[in-house]
């Protein structure tokens, strides 16, 4: 099949992403670009994303962002074939400012435009960048989500369970918080867990005693914040190895509940009878070198690969909105002007 060249535009949170990809079929995906724009400073302040500064920036950055894009591909709009757009989940002034971006590039050029579901962005991602075949499955973890998917094609996905309240990044940035490090939490975390003791803090596994794929890791922040104020009780602060210590237990904490619950997501999927079993991940907390660890040995425990797309792919970015675009185009999906942007949107 033809050479398909697309832009791709991801603002559903606080990255400002565009990017281009060409595909031949058969053969490798090329990212010929990927321009991420991040806006932690502007948020730095109020220890979280503020939606409506997000929405401005996303509003002021997309199209020096496509303009880059285009610029460092070496392409210019009459080379691309569609425009690949996030379409939600997300934060709604963010994903409105990407979307109404994309249909005025598809209005002013005639390019198909493709609305992409964030997550099948991430779940696609293992495609662009090791070629994986269906069915796999994904372990989706990041600041927003957590859950498992048996993905069976770019539109064809079942959810084997997931956090029933906060996602693990959110936990990781939460925990930073409660330590005093610097935000995102997860890297900060983790640097401060390569000092500390993983036994010295005993760190509950929730859920661990039910069936099913299900995950929670409130409790485990609630957890953390009882530790470090009985120490902050007893001698009025924390040492520096208190700081690694608590980091370290909560790390294997959750560490320990995301590999337990993939062993368990596996032998449903394994059931399947995949030719080439695959487990993949993909998110911010995908960065994390323990939990990456944990979960690769529990892929090999089971008798299946392990697929996790370099860091810059785990994260959000167009290219894997570009990506989903693609294979979505490839398989028939167009929209037009009726295109709307939801900040709700269930694979
Ligand atoms: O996928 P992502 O960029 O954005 C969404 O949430 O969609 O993920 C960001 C999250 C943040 O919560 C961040 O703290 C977490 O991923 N994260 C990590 C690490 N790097 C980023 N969590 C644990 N360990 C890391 N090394
Ligand atoms: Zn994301």
């Amino acid at each position: 099949t033809k050479t398909l060249t697309v832009l791709g535009l991801e603002s559903s949170c606080d990255d400002t992403g565009a990017a281009v990809i060409r595909h031949a079929d058969g053969a490798a995906a090329e990212i010929l670009s990927n321009v991420v724009a991040g806006q932690g400073d502007l948020h730095a302040a109020f220890g979280g994303v503020v939606p409506e500064i997000a929405a401005r920036a996303h509003t002021e950055k997309l199209d020096l962002c496509v303009e880059q894009a285009l610029d460092a591909a070496g392409v210019t709009l009459d080379t691309v074939d569609v425009i690949a757009v996030t379409a939600g989940p997300g934060l709604i002034g963010g994903v409105l400012a990407g979307v109404m971006c994309a249909k005025g590039l598809s209005a002013g050029t005639g390019l198909p435009l493709v609305g992409v579901n964030h997550l099948a962005g991430h779940a696609l991602t293992p495609r662009l960048t090791d070629g994986l075949a269906f069915p796999y499955l994904m372990l989706l973890v990041s600041g927003g989500h957590c859950q498992f998917l048996l993905v069976r094609g770019p539109e064809d996905y079942s959810r084997l369970g997931g956090t029933i309240d906060d996602a693990p990044g959110e936990a990781f940035d939460k925990t930073a918080k409660l330590l005093g490090l610097p935000q995102p939490g997860g890297p900060s975390v983790e640097a401060e867990a390569k000092n500390g003791d993983p036994r010295r803090f005993a760190f509950p596994r929730p859920l661990l005693d039910r069936p099913g794929c299900d995950m929670s890791f409130s409790g485990l922040k609630t957890a953390l914040l009882r530790a470090r104020d009985a120490l902050v009780g007893e001698k009025g602060g924390l040492t520096v190895q208190d700081r690694a210590d608590l980091c370290a237990g909560f790390q294997a904490a959750v560490a320990d509940v995301l590999a337990e619950k993939t062993r368990r997501a596996l032998a449903v999927y394994l059931n399947e009878a995949p030719a080439v079993p695959m487990l993949s991940v993909a998110g911010g907390v995908a960065a994390n070198g323990t939990i990456r660890t944990a979960l690769q040995s529990v892929a090999e425990t089971a008798g299946a690969g392990f697929s996790a797309p370099p860091l810059a792919l785990c994260t959000d970015n167009a290219a894997m909105i570009a990506w989903a675009g693609l294979e979505l185009f490839r398989a028939g999906r167009v929209d037009d002007m009726t295109l709307s942007a939801r900040p709700r949107w269930p694979l």
